[in-house]
């Protein structure tokens, strides 16, 4: 029998290694392997169990190390559906939810450097099936599929993948960027830590798209364990012959490096993870030229998030029509989103595009874990909009979060119950834009300094008003004079809050008086 435990960090910053010491002692089941696999994303289940009964897998959660001895007297026993923890067949529940694991399908299933489970759950099969077409068929496909960048900006994939395509050059570059640095998200993370070889697949099929045979992988230095993985990952993919000069018996090279940032949020804005990648400063560079003409050491390069590229090998595999199925209006295929915040039940939740925030929030997710009214969710990490309740019919999709002046970002929903304090939170947003601002524009470097004074005159009650029309007047400079999306979009969150609280900003009050 095998014992399935997460080895992801977020599982094991909660005990999920004592859970499985404590299996490993075991008289009861002693013939039994424990297998560390990834997350399945179910994180208010952790540390999760799964065993493998009548070709199904059977959940039991949380389970702690003291509550090993009791289940494994139920597993040896037959009798666990009878155990408290017990949650039933683990697809089956990812159904109900209405979760439709494409990227995500094998973590959580398998161990992630096993190649033979890899390619026993899929694996490999988007990139065999990339390397019987041309190049240019591959960009199709992907521009087929609808495919957006799911780093935040949601550009087209397969159009940013024409450009470096058409470009020619004796050198060209596929840079991942695992820079992941919203507050709130975590799915680069979990995908690196639990199913590496899927990013690495969806790298080769860039590189192989777009005639590109070197990959560099940026990733955050607050990653330690996914650092690790991808570094093991990486010789085994090159031992099994999708890295390396033999990518899949093709003779076509492709080769992945993993290179650590030192940690700047701005290093995730793609020309300064460029800087930093070439050794230097983490400034943003002007665009013009695009990265994708000039990219990393002046070569058109390829930059997509770990996500997006991961994506590809299911595209590929089982093809762009059934991608597009997915999703509403310009928003196809599925999101990652990731529910944390006040929530009974945060986590990963793979869904088509089109689910509501209050589908989300309140059903899969239960409402607020201090049992309080949900009051807003900000969603697309600390540059978006706080979505007021009244909007969480709103289904996720760029252009309809866009039509409400919010964005999806990366996917990070974070939930806030009625005690939160809007103004503090329009306050925290500029002292983030402040400490993270890689100085290089006035409108950020200042502008959001100069704002957080002006939040703390509107806090003290001097002048507000005044101070108000101020800080909307700055907000629009910032969104209109900064260079990049880290000033230009510092402002939403404020301005959000503006427009939907502005009882927290005393202005309700005062009007009456
Ligand atoms: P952007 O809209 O300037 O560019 C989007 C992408 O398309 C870039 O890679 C750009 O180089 C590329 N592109 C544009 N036209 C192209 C063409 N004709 N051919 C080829 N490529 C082309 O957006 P930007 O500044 O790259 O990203 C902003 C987004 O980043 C925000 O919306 C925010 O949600 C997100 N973000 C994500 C974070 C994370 O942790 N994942 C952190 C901070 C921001
Ligand atoms: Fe740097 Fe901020 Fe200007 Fe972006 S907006 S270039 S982070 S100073």
């Amino acid at each position: 029998m095998k014992i399935y435990i997460p080895v992801d960090s977020a599982a094991v910053s909660i005990g999920a290694n004592e859970t499985a010491d404590a299996f490993v002692r075991q008289d009861a089941i002693a013939d039994a392997e424990v297998v560390r696999t990834g997350s399945r994303g179910f994180y208010w289940l952790e540390p999760m169990v799964e065993i493998e009964h009548e070709h199904r897998r059977i959940g039991f959660g949380p389970i702690e190390a003291a509550d090993v001895p009791e289940l494994a007297q139920a597993i040896a026993g037959g009798g666990f559906a009878s155990h408290p923890q017990y949650l039933g067949d683990i697809d089956h529940m990812l159904r109900e939810q209405g979760q439709r694991r494409m990227t995500f399908a094998r973590c959580g299933v398998i161990e992630p450097t096993d190649w033979q489970s890899f390619v026993a759950n899929g694996g490999s099969a988007g990139l065999r099936a990339a390397l019987d077409n041309s190049g240019q068929a591959i960009v199709d496909a992907v521009k087929e599929s609808g495919l957006r960048g799911r780093g935040g900006a949601g550009f087209p994939t397969g159009i940013k993948w024409q450009t470096v395509h058409d470009t020619a050059a004796e050198t060209k570059y596929v840079v991942c960027n695992a820079d992941e640095g919203d507050s709130g998200t975590y799915a680069d993370r979990m995908l690196m830590e639990g199913d590496p070889f899927t990013l690495f697949e969806g790298m080769a099929i860039a590189g192989v798209a777009v005639g590109a045979e070197h990959g560099l992988i940026y990733l955050r230095s607050e990653y330690p364990d996914a650092e690790r993985v991808l570094k093991r990952a990486l010789d085994v993919a090159r031992a099994e012959g999708m890295l390396g000069d033999d990518v899949l018996g093709s003779g076509k090279s492709f080769d992945i490096q993993v290179r650590m940032g030192a940690g700047a949020y701005i290093c995730g804005e793609e020309t300064s993870l460029l800087e930093s990648l070439e050794g230097k400063r983490g400034l943003v560079r002007f665009k013009p030229p695009l990265p994708a003409i000039q990219g990393f050491m002046g070569k058109p390069t390829v930059i997509n998030n770990v996500i997006t590229l991961a994506s590809v090998p299911a595209i590929m595999a089982q093809g762009a029509p059934m991608y597009a199925d997915l999703g509403i209006n310009r928003s196809r295929g599925t999101l990652t989103i990731q529910l944390c915040g006040n929530v009974a039940r945060p986590g990963l939740y793979e869904m088509p595009f089109g689910v509501t925030l209050d589908h989300l929030i309140n059903e899969l997710g239960g409402g607020s874990a201090s049992g309080r009214p949900v009051r807003t969710a900000q969603v697309g990490g600390p540059l978006g909009a706080y979505v007021p309740a009244s909007h969480f019919d709103t289904p996720l999709g760029y252009e309809e979060m866009a039509d409400k002046k919010a964005m999806i970002g990366h996917g990070g929903v974070v939930v806030f119950d009625d005690t939160v304090d809007m103004m503090q939170q329009a306050r925290f947003a500029m002292e983030f834009c402040d400490i993270e601002s890689c100085g290089k524009c006035t409108p950020c470097r200042v502008g959001s300094v100069r704002a957080q004074e002006v939040i703390d005159r509107i806090i003290a009650d001097d002048e507000r008003e005044a101070n108000i029309e101020l800080l909307r007047e700055l907000c629009d400079t910032m969104i209109n004079g900064s260079l990049c999306a880290h000033g230009g979009m510092a402002p939403f969150p404020v301005l959000s809050a503006l427009n939907h609280f502005s009882e927290d900003f005393g202005v309700r009050e005062q009007a009456a008086v």
